[in-house]
């Protein structure tokens, strides 16, 4: 359904709140999230990150949703419609998901390659040594950008062919319309997979390496930023996502309920698949005899190098619970994708009158190419850095900024009203002074913590690179910025 301004508009509820989940469940919950809770004390990490969501992940979501719900627009005009300089901003909270996106999809692409693998374990009996060296031919020197990985290469071009797919069609029959299918699918076969893992031998130790609380953990700082910054990234906050889709929302919604599904459904989510991981992980220090705390592995090593070891311990079970997890992480993985261009594809539809295929196809070539630069023995590498900078630093920037904002230079009030406009549960002042002062706050403090950590653990070739992303995050938006807006009204989808 189109509004008779020929703006996009969700055809259901349904389509916008199964988009959201599909933007908030990502690798970040399969991955990230398991390994966060473990080494930020166990079950006691559950009291910051319930604390770190009622007191700023929630807040921050309504505040994401209404401005997208109340201006109605792409998030550069938002924040030209707030004062005119500030679109620069709105254009650099954009173009932060579109970096992201081309090594994002990198990650996708191994998982690609470990589908097809899985199903006759390909990967050998040595797993780390199959993803390093066999597979990715990983190097940190300058010499590893001119050697090809083909397979990389190829899934790669697969992915993007997916998400030039899905998101060049209108909104309801793209992002909607895939979205209401793959993300059932992906709790489906998630829900098989973490109900077989508890049931292999030593589950209960990973389990229980998982939940037990180090209550002394609560007294480090670290451990309450360590959580804000999981419940950030995992709900999608700060990257113009949530916004750009709640523009699209109809004049009726009701912001409280549909923001309390998508928060609800993302936590539980999370919290499924730690089990599931920890289970696995539990059978894995049984069966290699040792210590849970010495399988416990992070991001790739986690998906790419652990999980491959068990499931060679696995028994022929492996054959369907191997498959069926390199899928989930592939659903989890292209929905996030997609709201990951949207913002960005949406602003550049409305300023400058662009049909949106035309749009999402320059886009998806441009990322393309980019990204083949991950498609090189530099790749593993570089993914880390670009990873590290963009999640520290570009996305809990554009964050702030949008706190400060939204606090000090809008009426805040007047959002509050509009929150509680369309539902039975209302949200109180208090959410105005979490806006106002708490939350920029405790952001700032987040943010000086992610610049410490990257100054501190990179070398200078890294914070080079880095310093070079920095510089094309402000050259982009700024150019965007200063391009005149196409008058003339186009059909847009
Ligand atoms: N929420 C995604 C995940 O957990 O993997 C990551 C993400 C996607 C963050 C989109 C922000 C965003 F706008």
């Amino acid at each position: 359904m189109e509004s008779e301004k020929n703006k996009p508009q969700w055809d259901s509820t349904l389509s916008f709140i199964m988009a959201m989940i599909g933007s908030a469940i990502g690798l970040g919950n399969i991955w990230r999230y398991p390994y966060v809770v473990y080494s930020n004390g166990g079950g006691a990490f559950l009291i910051p990150y319930l604390i770190s969501i009622l007191i700023i992940a929630l807040p921050f979501l309504y505040l994401e949703y209404v401005i997208g719900f109340e201006f109605k627009t792409s998030v550069p005009n938002i924040y030209k419609k707030v004062k005119k300089p500030l679109e620069v901003v709105g254009w650099f909270i954009c173009f932060v998901p579109f970096l992201i996106l081309i090594y994002y999809v990198v990650i996708i692409g191994w998982d690609i390659i470990y589908l097809v693998l899985s199903i006759t374990k390909g990967w050998g009996a040595n797993t780390n040594t199959f993803f390093t060296t066999t597979l990715l031919h990983s190097t940190t020197s300058i010499s590893g950008l001119s050697h090809i990985i083909w397979p990389v290469l190829g899934s790669l071009i697969i992915i993007w062919s997916i998400i030039w797919y899905i998101s060049r069609q209108n909104l309801n029959n793209g992002i909607g319309r895939f979205s209401k299918i793959l993300i059932p699918l992906l709790v489906g076969i998630m829900a098989v997979v973490v109900i077989y893992s508890i049931t292999l031998p030593g589950a209960n130790i990973g389990i229980n390496a998982l939940f037990k609380p180090k209550w002394d953990a609560l007294f480090n700082l670290n451990i309450w930023l360590a959580a804000a910054g999981q419940i950030i990234f995992s709900l999608s906050l700060g990257w113009g996502v949530i916004s750009t889709y709640s523009s699209y929302l109809p004049k009726n919604s009701n912001l409280i309920k549909n923001g309390g599904i998508v928060a609800i459904s993302n936590c539980s989510f999370e919290l499924l698949t730690a089990i599931g991981v920890f289970s696995i992980l539990g059978f894995m220090s049984i069966t290699e005899h040792v210590p849970i705390n010495h399988v416990v592995t992070e991001g790739t090593g986690l998906i790419f190098v652990a999980f491959p070891m068990v499931f060679n311990k696995m028994g022929p079970y492996a054959n369907i619970i191997g498959p069926l997890f390199f899928l989930c992480v592939f659903f989890a993985g292209i929905t996030t994708t997609i709201s990951l261009l949207e913002p960005i594809s949406n602003a550049i539809t409305q300023k400058f009158k662009i049909k949106r295929e035309n749009v999402v196809t320059i886009l998806c070539a441009i990322g393309f190419i980019v990204s083949t630069v991950f498609a090189t023995g530099m790749g593993t590498y570089l993914v880390k850095i670009a990873d590290s900078f963009l999640n520290n630093f570009g996305v809990l920037f554009g964050i702030v900024l949008e706190g400060l904002i939204f606090g000090w230079l809008y009426n805040n009030k007047k959002l509050l009203k509009i929150i509680n406009k369309n539902g039975k549960i209302k949200l109180g002042n208090w959410w105005v002074y979490l806006i106002k002062y708490i939350i920029p706050i405790l952001l700032i403090g987040i943010l000086a913590n992610g610049i410490y950590e990257l100054i501190l653990n990179n070398n200078w070739s890294t914070l080079i690179f880095q310093l070079i992303i920095g510089i094309l995050l402000v050259i982009f938006p700024t150019i965007f910025t200063l391009l005149p807006k196409r008058e003339e009204e186009l059909e847009i989808e």
